[in-house]
Order: C-alpha cells, then structure tokens, then sequence
C-alpha cells in the first residue's frame, strides 16, 4: 500500500515545517512526515527549507548566520493569522512531539548550496538520542551528504533526491547503497521512467504529489510513498482506489 507523507507537514493547511503543520499530518492520519534541515551559527539543528528566512518569517538573512536563541524571537509564518507568533523548531522539537505516535520521518538534508559542519553527525545522534532510528529515512539532494549519513551508520535507511532525469539512476542508487530514490512528480509523467523505477526494487517516494489524478496514478501503480502538501487528500484517494 502506497504511505502517504506530509510534505513539509501538512503544508497545505498549516505553515510548512512548523510543529502544527506536523501535528495536523498526524490528525490527518498521514503515514509519514518530509521535513528540512539545516544548521544555525551556534550549531543546531533547526527545521526549515530555504537557507534564508525571507520568506517563512518577519526577519531576514542566513540561518546559518543566526543563533539558535536569535532564531527564536522571529515570528514565523506571521502573515497566517491563526498561526501568529509561530517559531522556527528545532530537529529535535519535533521528534519529540512526534515519537508518541507512528508515523515515519523523512529527514531532509539541505545541504546542496552550503556544507554546514557536521551537519550529518548532529542530525544522526538527535535520530539515536530520541531512539528513533528505525522510523526515519535520510535523503538529500547532496548525495555525498547521504554518504556521510552511511558512513555514520551503516544501517540508517536513505534515498537519493534528485530533481533532473537521470540515466540509469537506479542502478547508482543501488550500487551507492541507497534504499530509495526519491523522484520529482514530473519525472514519472515519462512511462519509460515509471517502469524502469517500478522494476529496480527501489523503495520510490514521489515529490511534490498535489493534484489527485498524479496520486491516483502513483498509488494504482503500488510506489511506496507520495509525498504531497495535501494528506487528507491523498488519504481519501487511496481509498478509493482499495474500494
Ligand atoms: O523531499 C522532497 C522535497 O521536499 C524536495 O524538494 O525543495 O520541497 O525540499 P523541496
Ligand atoms: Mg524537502
């Protein structure tokens, strides 16, 4: 059965990458969770998606340029009436609301533009230090970085992001020593593609699934996870599909 993964939480609904938008994943009954990481200057793990804070908060500049504490007095995602004074969370922070409950954590590494130090080292002993480690799959756009994570532990899950159509992807993938691959929606639009992923044996988790007749399509076709903004709509679409 295909899982379905709240990207960024249930972005859709809730501002991306806070703990309401991972909450409501959960009230939704999403299976599983794609979150961001990247590093503040004080070296700790925060949860967000761009390297600057522009866009998601009242501040500007670098993440990795503030300090946890100075991260914290941001209101994030402010514009959203009913979230005001929402704050940027820690990696941490939101295993910890979410190791109650089932779902599986896809943990994002950003670390395609800047190599935050030890970015991989920090982000795995939070994994082991909530006892989550078999519940979270590692990806990253940066492969080396999911390397490191291999490197680290030899036994964590990861897949590879990648948002260009590649050659033989798989077989990379496999030889590399991922589990999964992890696809942009518009790849899959090519049948020869969708195929040769199916056939690999690759656990294949599709981004960014919002539109329900892409859903219909990746869950008909058994792929293991569509990672989508709307998880109560991909729910409602897999039953159908069962029915
Ligand atoms: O992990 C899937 C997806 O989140 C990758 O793209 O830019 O939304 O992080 P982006
Ligand atoms: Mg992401």
């Amino acid at each position: 059965m295909t899982k379905v993964f709240a990207h960024r939480g249930a972005s859709g609904y809730a501002p991306e990458n806070t703990l309401p938008a991972f909450a409501l994943a959960e009230e939704q009954g999403a299976d599983g969770v794609e979150l961001d990481v990247q590093l503040t200057r004080d070296g700790q793990v925060v949860v967000i998606h761009d390297e600057k804070i522009d866009r998601t908060s009242d501040g500007e500049g670098f993440v990795r340029d503030y300090t946890l504490e100075e991260l914290k007095a941001f209101s994030f995602h402010a514009q959203m009436e009913e979230y005001r004074g929402v704050k940027i969370p820690t990696l941490e922070e939101v295993l910890k609301t979410l190791k109650p409950g089932k779902m599986q954590v896809n943990i994002e590494l950003k670390t395609g533009i800047f190599r935050y130090p030890e970015i991989e080292k920090k982000t795995i002993d939070i994994v082991r230090r909530m006892g989550m480690e078999n519940r979270v799959i590692y990806s990253s756009f940066n492969h080396y970085s999911i390397q490191e994570i291999l490197k680290l532990n030899p036994l964590a899950e990861t897949a590879y992001l990648f948002s260009d159509v590649i050659l033989h992807m798989e077989d990379y993938g496999k030889k590399t020593g991922v589990q999964g691959l992890h696809p942009a929606v518009y790849h899959l639009y090519m049948p020869e593609l969708l195929e040769d992923y199916k056939k690999s044996g690759l656990k294949i988790r599709v981004w960014t699934v919002n539109r329900k007749e892409d859903m219909k399509k990746f869950i008909e076709n058994d792929l293991e996870a569509v990672i989508t903004n709307y998880p109560d709509l991909a729910l409602e679409v897999r039953k159908q599909v069962e029915d």
